[in-house]
């Protein structure tokens, strides 16, 4: 990750100044730390989300940091509401330069121990919310000439993961979308100025692991390395200004990927032996997350797993005769989200 003072950010500072940048779910994660980062930058931010009340909070932190916002409340699987949000950004800016599609939830378990409704709506939100996103921001594109879509999908678009069996199909789903939406474009031979990027995000520590489904019956904490979510924020900064077909942010994710594409069956198994592992932790609740209502809970941008994973090596040197906190009563979670 390039760190503040790197030569480029004045660059995008005047790049994204004025820019009128659509994101989907930033009350919390990735999407309220893009939301914070582009107005700081002179953007001009909407900001959908269902958390309507969140949303005023993050618009008072962007015009804190001095730029402009508007919360706009908005489910992505309805696609009336993805189209009421296109219409706000371009009712405020008159047009839309950079639109993200980051909005995404997970149900984790075994796949015919979910609720067929949990899975359903994991592609609602994940996959069709993103598709709903990229037809309106590409219809705006197209009658101005120009545009970004930046849609967030994940390394388990690449490659797959046990007991996220709907949220691997939703991702590969919005890699697929992606890629086929910029074939279109590359066929026409005058294509106006109009770039599909994806962002790939290895495990990052946001909320979105109490957010998530979970009927696996065990609660799972992020295994290490769990990266800073300022990685994946960066990089939708850098897209935004540098646009790129795929971005895989994360070591451990760029690795899996490379792995997948020399030998598949071998990626598989190690991203299998990982989550064998996890679904050996405590006993945990039955939960919906926020899959199907949102949920108060979860409302920065760090999901606070890298400060527990530090406080429990420091418990553990001061007391070594401890067993190790297995954080029961945590929803799972895993490497590859
Ligand atoms: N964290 C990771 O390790 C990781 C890794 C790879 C990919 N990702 C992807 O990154 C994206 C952002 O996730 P995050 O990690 O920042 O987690 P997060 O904090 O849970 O953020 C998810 C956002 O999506 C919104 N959302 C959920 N359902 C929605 C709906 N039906 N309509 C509108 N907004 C909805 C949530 O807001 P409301 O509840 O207020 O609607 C929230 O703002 C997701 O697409 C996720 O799949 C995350």
């Amino acid at each position: 990750m390039k760190n503040e003072d790197s030569e480029d950010r004045p660059r995008q500072a005047h790049d994204l100044a004025g820019k009128v940048v659509v994101i989907t779910g930033a009350s919390s994660g990735f999407g309220r730390g893009a939301a914070v980062a582009f107005a700081r930058r002179g953007a001009v931010v909407v900001l959908g989300a269902r958390r309507a009340e969140v949303l005023e909070e993050v618009v008072r932190e962007c015009e804190a940091e001095g730029g402009e916002a508007v919360a706009v409340e908005t489910d992505v699987s309805d696609a009336a509401e993805v189209a009421q949000l296109a219409r706000a950004a371009v009712g405020r800016g008159g047009r839309i330069d950079v639109w993200i599609n980051n909005a995404g939830a997970g149900a984790v378990g075994r796949f015919d121990q979910t609720p067929l409704e949990d899975h359903g709506q994991v592609i609602d939100t994940t996959l069709l919310g993103t598709l709903y996103g990229s037809y309106v921001a590409l219809r705006q594109f197209r009658q101005q000439g120009d545009g970004n879509l930046i849609n967030v999908a994940s390394i388990a678009g690449k490659v797959a993961a046990p007991y996220y069996a709907s949220y691997v199909a939703a991702k590969h789903g919005v890699v697929g979308l992606s890629a086929a939406l910029r074939l279109e474009l590359e066929q026409e031979e005058n294509a106006p100025a109009i770039h599909v990027c994806t962002v790939l995000p290895d495990a990052h520590d946001t909320p979105f692991f109490q957010h998530a489904a979970n009927y696996s019956g065990h609660a799972i904490t992020p295994p290490p390395p769990v990266h800073d979510p300022a990685e994946v924020i960066e990089a939708l900064l850098d897209v935004a200004v540098n646009p790129k077909d795929e971005t895989i942010v994360g070591a451990a994710g760029k690795m899996s990927a490379a792995t997948r594409r020399v030998a598949p069956a071998l990626a598989e198994k190690m991203i299998s032996r990982s989550h064998a592992k996890q679904m050996e932790t405590p006993p945990a609740p039955e939960t919906d997350g926020s899959l199907l209502s949102p949920s108060p809970v979860g409302t920065g941008v760090e999901g606070g797993w890298k400060k527990k994973k530090a406080s429990r090596r420091t418990n553990r040197a001061a007391n070594p005769s401890e067993p190790p906190s297995r954080d029961a009563g945590r929803r799972p979670n895993d490497k590859t989200v």
